[in-house]
């Protein structure tokens, strides 16, 4: 049984640039944000309130939130920390999104922290952010696979997000970091966490390095889930999880699902204009089918 319709949180601008090498503009990231907007995105990671020293790339985050958020869309900015907590305060924003990996060995390598010490900081940082009536997901990194200790136990995921479940938050974002999962492993998984965790939204994010992601997604679908991390342009990826490449394209999934008759909402000739505006800044080609066929017309 397929969903009618799906809903597309866009992470272009966040997971999708931060490991772009070269400094996109402010400006371009602006217009990119807005175009994306326009194309009938309503909910969106802007950017991090991460060290810059981390990631340069999000240097500008708080610029980016001043000038990017609006009332008709849910606008999340990730915060690894309490210094990223107190800067979402100083900003209009009102969803926030924490991110902690299943596999300690990617947490030292992406926030200098094991998954226990990591929890036990945000534990606070969620409550008080419930508290002031704040929309919070967690991203769940490695549920699948970690780049440097395998393949994970659906157990150790289901645990990690039944412990966010227990904090409150409103919603999981359930990774597949490297892009290493198959359609039986994401039907597996998200069933299991669909039973086990009935009361909170259920989000799968994609990366596509194995061409696996289109197939993940409608293994997803098949498990109940009908929310999708997707990067316009196929961008993305994380520093710190070597060998990934991007989330799954946007385009992509916006193309298989309406022509499915699974609404999005999505304009997908306004959604590749907003890539238009991206493309010039970024160091790589963009391989989602739906965008080079486009290119061609
Ligand atoms: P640390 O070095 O252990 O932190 O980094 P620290 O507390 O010792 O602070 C070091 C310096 O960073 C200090 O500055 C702090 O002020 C500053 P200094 O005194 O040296 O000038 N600092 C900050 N600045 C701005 N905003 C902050 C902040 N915190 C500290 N929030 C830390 C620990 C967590 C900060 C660092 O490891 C970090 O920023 N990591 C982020 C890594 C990241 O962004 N990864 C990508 C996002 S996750 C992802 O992509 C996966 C996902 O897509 C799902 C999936 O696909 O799996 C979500
Ligand atoms: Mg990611």
């Amino acid at each position: 049984k397929l969903p009618t319709n799906i809903t597309i949180i866009e992470v272009g601008p966040r997971d999708g640039l931060q490991n772009e090498k070269n400094f996109v503009p402010t400006d371009t990231k602006k217009e990119f944000i807005l175009r994306l907007k326009e194309s009938g995105i309503r909910e969106m990671e802007l950017t991090s309130f991460v060290s810059p020293k981390w990631v340069p790339q999000m240097q500008d985050a708080g610029d980016i939130v001043d000038s990017c958020l609006t009332s008709d869309s849910r606008d999340f900015v990730l915060a690894p920390n309490k210094k990223g907590v107190d800067r979402v305060y100083e900003t209009g924003c009102r969803a926030v999104a924490v991110f902690v990996g299943v596999s300690s060995a990617f947490n030292q390598k992406n926030i200098n922290k094991t998954t226990e010490e990591a929890l036990s900081d945000l534990e606070p940082l969620i409550a008080q952010l419930k508290d002031r009536g704040y929309f919070v997901r967690a991203c769940i990194s490695t549920a699948f696979y970690c780049p440097y200790e395998g393949k994970i136990d659906p157990e150790d995921t289901l645990s990690l997000c039944k412990r966010f479940a227990g904090m409150g938050v409103d919603e999981l974002s359930v990774a597949d970091t490297v892009g290493r999962a198959n359609p039986l492993e994401a039907y597996t998984l998200f069933t299991l966490l669909k039973k086990e965790l009935p009361g909170t939204l259920l989000t799968a994010h994609f990366h596509d390095t194995r061409k696996l992601a289109l197939a993940n997604i409608l293994a997803s679908m098949q498990a109940g889930v009908s929310r999708f991390d997707t990067s316009a342009g196929g961008l993305g990826g994380c520093p710190f999880a070597p060998g990934a490449t991007g989330n799954v394209a946007t385009e992509d999934v916006v193309f298989m699902a309406e022509e499915m008759g699974i609404e999005t909402g999505i304009d997908l000739e306004k959604l590749s204009q907003a890539i238009d505006v991206v493309k010039p800044h970024i160091s790589r080609s963009i391989e989602s089918g739906y965008y080079r066929l486009y290119e061609l017309n």
